[in-house]
């Protein structure tokens, strides 16, 4: 059986005493969930607070970028090994947000989830259309030129310590979900492309949704056949609704 996940996605919200009481509140509530691994993405500097409060609970953290060179001249970047100090478990690499606001393209994110590989985290690479792509009929391009760069670098072995996430960028923060069985039609799609390389692989990797899940949907998005849990932005923000996430992904 695959790993479900559903890891958390705050972007650039919060603050300490907000941090605190969230993170307190996961610790308590989704460790004891159960055959889902849950994990929250801090802002960098929130690094720390992440690990005081999670280090003895079953609730991972992670951040949500990273720069690709391990060290250097590269005024107000974070590299893989300070993440690493600070026990990061996950790293978001190619958000949509990043690719669209920051400009970066698939041989950066490739870049970024090799340098996350060799230091023994897990990348979890995020693909999707836009919704102008998915009106012109070319999801499937889109998500399969995304991935197969990603795989071109790390190889189908990086892949398989991998997490993809695919999040079609209407859907984020929108509030439009999309339907699960588009979702699942899409996420089958990258399945099929992974197999084509390793079978193996492709039915061991944990393919999760992101864009707009809410308590609400989760089980139905959940429920679908090659879909193992999801990226959670705005509703990871409140404790509730992301304990109930987690539940519904352990089914
Ligand atoms: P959303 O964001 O859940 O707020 O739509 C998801 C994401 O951007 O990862």
């Amino acid at each position: 059986m695959r790993q479900r996940l559903v890891a958390g996605n705050w972007k650039m919200f919060g603050n300490c005493a907000q941090n605190q009481l969230l993170l307190e509140g996961v610790a308590a509530r989704a460790s004891a969930i159960g055959r889902v691994s849950c994990a929250v993405c801090v802002p960098f500097p929130y690094l720390h607070q992440a690990r005081s409060v999670l280090a003895n609970s079953d609730v991972g953290w992670g951040a949500q970028n990273v720069h690709q060179w391990p060290e250097g001249a590269f005024t107000g970047e974070v590299s893989v090994p300070m993440l690493v100090d600070f026990g990061c478990r996950y790293v978001i690499v190619g958000h949509s947000e990043r690719r669209t606001l920051f400009h970066e393209d698939n041989q950066l994110v490739a870049a970024k989830a090799s340098a996350v590989l060799e230091h023994q985290m897990t990348p979890i690479v995020c693909v999707g259309e836009s919704l102008e792509e998915r009106e012109g009929g070319v999801t499937e391009q889109v998500v399969s030129r995304q991935l197969e760069a990603v795989i071109g670098k790390i190889g189908v072995d990086g892949l398989s310590r991998s997490v993809v996430a695919y999040e079609p960028v209407w859907a984020i923060g929108t509030g439009k979900t999309a339907a699960p069985e588009q979702a699942q039609a899409v996420h089958a799609y990258l399945r099929g492309q992974v197999a084509e390389h390793d079978d193996n692989v492709a039915q061991g990797l944990t393919m999760l949704y992101g864009g707009s899940v809410k308590a609400a949907n989760a089980a139905a998005l959940f429920g679908m056949e090659d879909i193992d849990g999801g990226l959670i932005g705005g509703a990871s923000l409140n404790l509730d609704e992301f304990v109930a996430i987690c539940k519904a992904a352990a089914g």
